[in-house]
């Protein structure tokens, strides 16, 4: 598996004297103290993650990629910043969002094969979103936007419910120590996102060779009743290429599990 870097939270007992209790916490009287409070938890709080932090300078070719890309088809997360798809890709088309793009293989050959539809890919790691940038501008790919940051803040925040054709998966990190689990991405919580800003009929695709972590989603999406396993076409294609990172699964024996279940209507 590739390194993902290392954990940088603090360490909570660690930082647990450096917060009063909530009781001795004085009442923020506006918004901006209660939003500054909140990002001073959240620096000293940090939730679990699905990644870990990772340095990734870019090479010179990702540098020049970023400057004439990102500024007009990226955007940093953001949890005060709705997206507006029609005004962002300038037409209203169905809109897809793909969780943890990578390096953004499937993304860029996925969006050409369906220029009808726009994709937002999110990823964390900005040498992957480089490259996808640099696919993107060779291409000419007018229908992927992207966002860096948290797929979990995206969902919560960025996103507006009922909003989305479709959420790709492909390969999240498989965190396969049992003490890690409780960092996979697909857990009850983030599934529960996904069926709200997925629209009637939308649906999820799902794609991992990880066999701990597919009978772990089969369990989470077994558990719910928002999403349900597709028994016609969905709206979009599923059919994927292969990619390094799949090669390399295959040649090892991995078998990959696929998972395309459809959102209940409301
Ligand atoms: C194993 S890689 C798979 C990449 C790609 N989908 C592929 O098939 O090659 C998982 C990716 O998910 C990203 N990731 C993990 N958690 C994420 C999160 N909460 N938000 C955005 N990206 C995330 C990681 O940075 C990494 O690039």
């Amino acid at each position: 598996m590739r390194d993902y870097g290392r954990v940088t939270s603090p360490n909570p007992k660690a930082q647990r004297s450096v917060l009063p209790a909530p009781d001795e916490r004085s009442a923020p009287d506006d918004k901006a103290e209660i939003d500054a409070a909140r990002r001073e938890r959240a620096r000293l709080y940090p939730r679990v993650t699905s990644f870990r932090s990772r340095r990734g300078s870019l090479t010179p070719a990702q540098q020049d990629n970023w400057e004439r890309l990102w500024p007009s088809v990226g955007r940093e997360v953001s949890e005060n910043d709705r997206i507006d798809a029609e005004a962002w890709f300038g037409r209203n088309a169905p809109l897809i969002l793909e969780i943890g793009c990578g390096t953004g293989t499937s993304t860029a050959a996925m969006a050409a094969e369906e220029p009808d539809i726009d994709v937002i890919a999110v990823d964390v790691y900005r040498p992957g979103i480089a490259q996808l940038l640099g696919m993107i501008g060779r291409e000419n790919l007018t229908n992927i936007r992207v966002i860096r940051g948290d797929a979990v803040i995206v969902l919560g925040h960025m996103i507006a419910p009922a909003s989305l054709t479709g959420v790709r998966v492909f390969f999240p990190d498989p965190w396969p120590k049992a003490r890690h689990h409780k960092r996979r991405l697909l857990q009850p919580s983030t599934i529960e996102l996904i069926a709200e800003v997925l629209r009637d009929n939308g649906a999820l695709h799902i794609a991992t060779d990880h066999a701990d972590y597919a009978h772990s989603i089969a369990e989470v999406l077994g558990s719910q009743s928002l999403l349900v396993p597709a028994e016609t076409a969905v709206p979009f294609s599923t059919a994927r290429p292969v990619t390094k990172f799949e090669g390399r699964a295959e040649r090892e024996g991995r078998p990959v599990t696929e998972f395309v279940l459809t959102r209940v209507p409301r």
